[in-house]
């Protein structure tokens, strides 16, 4: 194993540790809103702190860019960190138990190195550029499958922002008619894990941050899928509006979502 995805590991365990230790006592956080549904807890701010730790005590000079605390890093322009604390606040706050840590280093823009943590399962999904996805020691691939028939998808709908609801309506609506049926876990880097290990088919959503799916994107790629923006080109980094899946069925997705997709939705 490559020795810095060994330290993001070991920071990705380091956090699940607090998420566990907090868990036991929810109702005691104190809970800020950040905007309408965005919740942010001390239990995000604890994690990414004990993550930013770790990691800087081994590469001081590597950039880092976490949710919480913006960048706090470095001022190295190769080497950048993108962390998400605690990746399913929302059901976390509710005792939902679906929830993860994702941690992703960038060498020169690309993405190099990808841990999604699941503390509650132990289930640690790592990826390096060029040597594969892993569930644990298992190596993973995405599913076989070429038509939505018995597809099962994976997906976020919107709760914050509602500007895109009814294209996002008309997509889900189209994702449905012939599916096996489409799950909204309620944390990307899980659903985007989940791909990778072939128990979802494919999996969309808009308007995602980078720390939400940045590991996650990684872990499709190194397992044989493939990861687009909505119009299928790569510009997802930036918009957020993500298509994840086998090669085959992220081409019959795509074609599902292209008539909903107007003006402010081509990327
Ligand atoms: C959220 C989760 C959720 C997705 C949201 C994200 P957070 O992250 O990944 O599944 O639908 O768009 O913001 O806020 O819990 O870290
Ligand atoms: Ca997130
Ligand atoms: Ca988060």
């Amino acid at each position: 194993m490559h020795p810095t995805l060994n330290i993001a590991i070991r920071a990705a365990r380091t956090a699940g540790r607090i998420l566990m230790r907090y868990s036991e006592r929810i109702d005691q956080l104190t809970i800020e809103t950040k905007s309408r549904n965005d919740f942010v807890s001390e239990v995000d701010r604890a994690a990414e702190a004990a993550i930013v730790q770790e990691l800087r005590s081994k590469f001081p000079d590597h950039a880092i860019l976490g949710e919480e605390g913006g960048q706090q890093g470095g001022r190295s322009t190769e080497f950048e960190w993108i962390i998400d604390p605690l990746d399913g606040t929302t059901n976390y706050l509710h005792g939902f138990p679906q929830f993860s840590i994702s941690i992703a280093m960038k060498y020169r823009g690309q993405l190099e190195h990808g841990v999604v943590y699941d503390p509650l399962r132990e289930e640690l999904f790592t990826a390096t550029r060029g040597r594969g996805a892993h569930l644990n020691d298992r190596r993973l691939r995405v599913t076989k499958r070429l038509t939505m028939e018995g597809a099962l998808l994976g997906t976020g709908i919107p709760y914050r922002e509602q500007g895109h609801i009814d294209a996002y309506l008309g997509m889900l609506k189209a994702m449905l008619v012939d599916s096996a049926g489409v799950r909204r876990p309620g944390s990307a880097a899980l659903d985007f894990a989940y791909v990778a290990a072939g128990r979802l088919d494919g999996f969309w959503e808009l308007g995602l941050a980078p720390w939400d799916f940045a590991a996650g994107a990684l872990l499709v790629t190194e397992a044989g899928g493939t990861v687009t923006d909505l119009a299928g080109g790569d510009r997802f980094m930036d918009t957020g509006n993500v298509v994840a899946g086998n090669l085959k069925l992220h081409a019959v997705m795509l074609e599902r979502i292209r008539p909903f997709l107007g003006p402010a939705l081509r990327f």
